[in-house]
């Protein structure tokens, strides 16, 4: 199999944390590094959130800290949705260790530079590490293959009518990914509040065992009542979808479009303002666009991903 080296960019939160918990494995992926950011919660908190997770999975990974606030703006965060440690209340024991020093935008460029062109970022928070890493290091563009971002929407929005939390925390740092040559698979609203977890299909995932599972269950708990109390059918699994699509991509339907980000509007700013439903398009089709995800693959494949936790074999999910 040829496996995929990818770094995993995010702000966990609690669909971070159950896509690194899926990240690690999912053997197409080859995890090279995690970077952490401000975003849902402030990134020391991100920072040990990340350390808390991949002492779960055994992860093997190293992790570097980045931005603490957006590049221009004063940081929003999200504690209200991920609770006030990012992990809906869940204990995670702290492991012992020391953190490197080497900041997430340097280690974004190294890791680049030694892939050569092959590295897939994979972002799950705000942009603001990959936008101070293309202001310092004008070659990353060239070095990297693509960008698989959860962020945006070509309609609608969560923290705005117009904007998602991504790319509304920092919409700066989103337009210079967007505008920067790398090929970019925008995982937004539009398909993400279609991969969401119902409560049953939760209690399915965590009878599967393994501490692992139990986890991703558990952190699930506070948001699904959230979720349900607003009248949706479960909880929007934002983050792992953006996984799964790096891996598995014929699970979702993408299509081609020109994306920027508002910047300046009072009310739109952090829109993705994508050329998908218009006929003017944008002259720059920079980017893929996902719009649907076969719901019922998508869940199987995560069982089945989680599964491996307890050892037990793919071909029980057929
Ligand atoms: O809008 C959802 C996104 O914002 C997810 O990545 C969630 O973790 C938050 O970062
Ligand atoms: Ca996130």
């Amino acid at each position: 199999m040829k496996r995929i080296p990818v770094l995993i960019d995010c702000d966990p939160g609690v669909d971070d944390a159950a896509a690194l918990l899926l990240a690690n494995q999912i053997p197409e992926l080859d995890i090279q590094a995690v970077t952490t950011v401000a975003g849902n919660v402030e990134v020391e908190q991100t920072t040990v959130n990340a350390q808390k997770i991949r002492s779960l999975i055994n992860g093997t990974f190293p992790i570097y800290r980045g931005a603490e606030k957006p590049m221009v703006r004063t940081l929003v965060t999200a504690p209200e949705f991920h609770g006030a440690d990012g992990l809906g209340g869940v204990f995670l024991e702290m492991p012992q260790e020391s953190m490197p020093t080497e900041k997430a935008w340097d280690a974004i460029y190294r890791i680049a530079k030694a892939y050569d062109g092959e590295l897939t970022l994979i972002t799950l928070g705000p942009l603001t590490n990959i936008g101070i890493a293309l202001a310092k290091y004008r070659e990353l563009p060239a070095l990297l293959k693509r960008i698989v971002m959860m962020g945006g929407a070509a309609v609608g929005g969560n923290v705005t009518p117009a904007a998602e939390f991504n790319i509304y925390v920092d919409p700066e740092a989103a337009d210079m990914v967007f505008c920067c040559g790398v090929p970019v698979v925008m995982c937004g609203l539009d398909v993400t509040m279609q991969a969401y977890l119902t409560p049953e299909e939760t209690e399915e995932i965590g009878a599967l065992g393994s501490p692992q599972a139990r986890i991703f269950r558990e952190i699930f708990q506070d948001s699904m009542k959230k979720c349900l109390a607003w009248g949706r059918k479960g909880v929007a699994l934002h983050d792992p979808a953006a996984v799964l699509y790096a891996a598995y991509p014929d699970l979702f339907t993408a299509e081609k479009a020109g994306v920027r980000v508002e910047t300046k509007g009072m009310l739109t700013v952090g829109k993705t303002v994508t050329d998908l439903y218009s006929d003017q398009k944008f002259e720059e089709r920079n980017a893929f666009v996902l719009t649907d995800v076969d719901r019922a693959q998508f869940l199987k494949t995560i069982r089945m991903i989680l599964a491996r936790y307890g050892n037990q074999s793919d071909a029980a999910f057929g």
